[in-house]
């Protein structure tokens, strides 16, 4: 009988979310996070893979040295509105039903990985991070675009405080990850990092990073150089 309920509860919080998705973020695209998807994927190239595509809100910006098109999406109901996006691309894209954890490309078979408002989400960052950079070709590219831990203690500590409840609110998403970090922890150099704003967010989900990772050939540890280091705010 749990399982039933909780199964429902899934069906119904995952078509609700599906729905209510673009309506949520309208404000903040609006204001500035469209320009921030759209200025990130003018450096797509080649053979690119989307991870949690969403309801596609990126497909508009891939530009044309995008050989390849590969959009994934574990949620069925997101990815019925992501096909009907990618269906009015004028290039070939795919869609894939896969998580973030778990990728069904080859080793060393992609040009460019797409991560934005995703990684957030996936339930194993590290697993998802170290499968991004086995698809990537050794001078391949991650592009990520993510809402982050604060480095203010005062606001890191209030989206600690929120993350069990927001976690609910936005179907699996964690206010408070050090995602910047994560990526240049095992497998990646940041090559390029912006630090900014998500434009009328609540504030526990504002901190936004915006940069290019490249896969490092063998794991390492701790916080890599960052040789572009913009502290704008948008
Ligand atoms: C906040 S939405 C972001 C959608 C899109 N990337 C965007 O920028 O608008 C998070 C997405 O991640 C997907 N997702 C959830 N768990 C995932 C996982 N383990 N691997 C990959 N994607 C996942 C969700 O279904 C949802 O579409």
């Amino acid at each position: 009988m749990a399982a039933i309920g909780g199964r429902a509860q899934q069906v119904v919080c995952g078509r609700l979310f599906a729905a209510a998705y673009e309506w949520l973020l309208r404000g903040s695209e609006r204001a500035g996070l469209a320009d921030r998807r759209r200025d990130l994927l003018t450096r797509a190239r080649g053979a690119t893979v989307e991870i949690g595509a969403g309801t596609g809100l990126n497909i508009a910006y891939y530009p044309d040295t995008v050989t390849e098109l590969v959009l994934t999406e574990p949620s069925p109901y997101m990815a019925r509105r992501l096909r009907t996006r990618a269906a009015q691309r004028e290039r070939a894209t795919r869609v894939v039903d896969a998580v973030g954890e778990k990728l069904p490309f080859p080793d060393a078979s992609m040009d460019t990985v797409v991560a934005t408002l995703v990684l957030c989400t996936v339930v194993d960052l590290a697993k998802t991070l170290s499968e991004i950079a086995r698809i990537l070709r050794p001078d391949g590219q991650l592009l990520f675009l993510e809402h982050v831990r604060s480095g203010d203690p005062r606001l890191a500590a209030q989206q600690d405080r929120w993350q069990r409840l927001w976690l609910l609110f936005g179907h699996g998403c964690h206010c408070n990850r050090d995602t910047a970090r994560a990526i240049a922890a095992g497998h990646f150099t940041i090559e390029r990092i912006t630090y900014g704003q998500m434009p009328k967010a609540p504030r526990i989900v504002r901190p936004l990073i915006a940069g290019v990772a490249h896969p490092r050939a063998g794991a390492g540890t701790g916080w890599s150089a960052t040789s572009d280091v913009d502290h704008r705010a948008f």
